[in-house]
């Protein structure tokens, strides 16, 4: 079956909107990322990305990096001991289900935070290896940089050094290295092979401020990969750089950890949806469809973040094929005029009903979208192999009577 007549028969059974992730793709970019980082460095899966394949991934020897019981939770408990815990902010409640639950590695990013899970360790009766995300002094070149700049993330290395005396004393954890993390969407490549050589040189630092070895280098994630447009990034060009770079590093004695959310994930999900009506307004063609910012894109609904160009492609509909484009505007079905699919895309006319689809959307699609805004039906998620359905999820709008506020 090819895949227009999939997505189909799985919009007939499951309905629309519906996100489908192929885990074909997923292995494909997973052997593309394992050749650039080599086998001598470990690789991590950000399960922010999208949670549904932390399962597949982890079962192909991939960690999985999670900041939330929940995204624990997605995670098969035999797994849980390649889990890296990791986010600002964690409650010691959060930090204790996770060792309770087979964590054993912790990314922590202030000193509080250090000395809570020190205490939660102490009483759990383990030593847990943790690395210090710092924030050095550099910016990346990426879209969403979190670091050489003012940020909540990751520890200045200043403040490490003010309180390396604390930090030495926290008995029970074992400080095996350093996490930083540079950005998303890190353009072009070759800027993440810089990145990659500053945290090694911060990793370098911040074992001299602290007086003690460190082995672990974790260099975050930030492979790019179009998000909801259509194309493709090849690591080809910095493949050689990379694996300089881990085998230097691994001679040293340092391993290098990357954890990957945005490669690994976005070309496996495609979001199909349906046309609702095609409507005119004062000289402007609009498309309503039953898909908004309730489904894909949740924070540009808020207007958190800049609206870019979205590649929609009608699933097929041969009759009308032969029509020219026009420009449209495609919108969701909520009542807010925020609820913008893309603004003045290039499409030929369809028809109500017809079925569109949007590719490169597997990572920061539907858990990043806003699913309880006016409670529309959220997408059912199918996970594909081989063209065949291996796993379907949807994920439940309930409100639930609730007799203690925290329960
Ligand atoms: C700490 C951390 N690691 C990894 C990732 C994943 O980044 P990407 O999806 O760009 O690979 C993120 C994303 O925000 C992150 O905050």
């Amino acid at each position: 079956m090819d895949n227009a007549n999939l997505f189909r028969t799985l919009v007939a059974s499951y309905g629309s909107p519906l996100y489908v992730y192929n885990l074909d793709t997923v292995q494909l970019r997973l052997s593309e990322l394992r050749r650039t980082v080599t086998s001598k460095a470990k690789l991590f899966y950000s399960a922010k990305a999208n949670p549904l394949l932390a399962k597949e991934l982890s079962a192909e020897g991939v960690g999985v990096e999670v900041t939330s019981t929940a995204e624990l939770n997605a995670v098969s408990p035999d797994a849980r001991g390649h889990v890296l815990y990791g986010g600002p902010a964690q409650t010691p409640q959060e930090m204790r289900y996770a060792l309770e639950h087979g964590v054993r590695q912790f990314s922590v990013e202030s000193l509080s935070q250090l000395i809570l899970l020190d205490q939660q360790a102490e009483q759990s009766g383990l030593k847990p290896d943790v690395i210090i995300r710092v924030n050095p002094h550099i910016r990346a070149s990426a879209r969403l940089s979190m670091t050489g700049v003012a940020s909540q993330f990751g520890m200045d290395i200043e403040h490490i050094q003010s309180n390396r005396t604390t930090i030495k004393g926290l008995m029970h954890l074992r400080l095996i290295g350093v996490h930083t993390y540079l950005g998303t969407q890190i353009e072009p490549l070759q800027n993440i092979v810089e990145a990659c050589e500053t945290s090694l040189a911060v990793l370098d630092e911040v074992a001299q401020v602290l007086g003690c070895p460190l082995s672990v280098i974790n260099f975050g994630g930030g492979f790019p990969w179009p998000y909801a447009q259509k194309g493709e990034v090849c690591l080809g060009s910095i493949e050689q750089r990379i694996n300089e770079l881990v085998l230097r590093a691994s001679d040293r004695g340092i391993e290098c950890w990357f954890e990957s959310g945005r490669f690994l994930a976005a070309s496996s999900g495609t979001l199909i949806f349906r046309v609702l009506e095609n409507k005119s307004s004062k000289g402007r063609d609009f498309i309503l469809t039953d898909a908004g910012v309730h489904c894909l894109g949740g924070m540009s609904g808020l207007s958190r973040t800049l609206r870019q160009k979205v590649d929609i492609v009608p699933l097929q509909c041969t009759h009308v094929q032969h029509q020219t484009a026009h420009l449209a505007t495609v919108v969701g079905p909520l009542c807010t005029p925020l609820d913008i699919v893309a603004r003045d895309v290039s499409l030929r006319p369809v028809q109500e009903g017809e079925l569109l689809t949007i590719e490169n959307v597997g990572a920061y699609g539907l858990t990043a979208s806003l699913v309880a805004f006016l409670g529309k039906p959220i997408p059912v998620e199918v996970l594909i192999v081989k063209g065949k359905v291996k796993r379907t999820l949807a994920l439940k709008l309930v409100w639930e009577q609730c007799a203690d506020a925290r329960a």
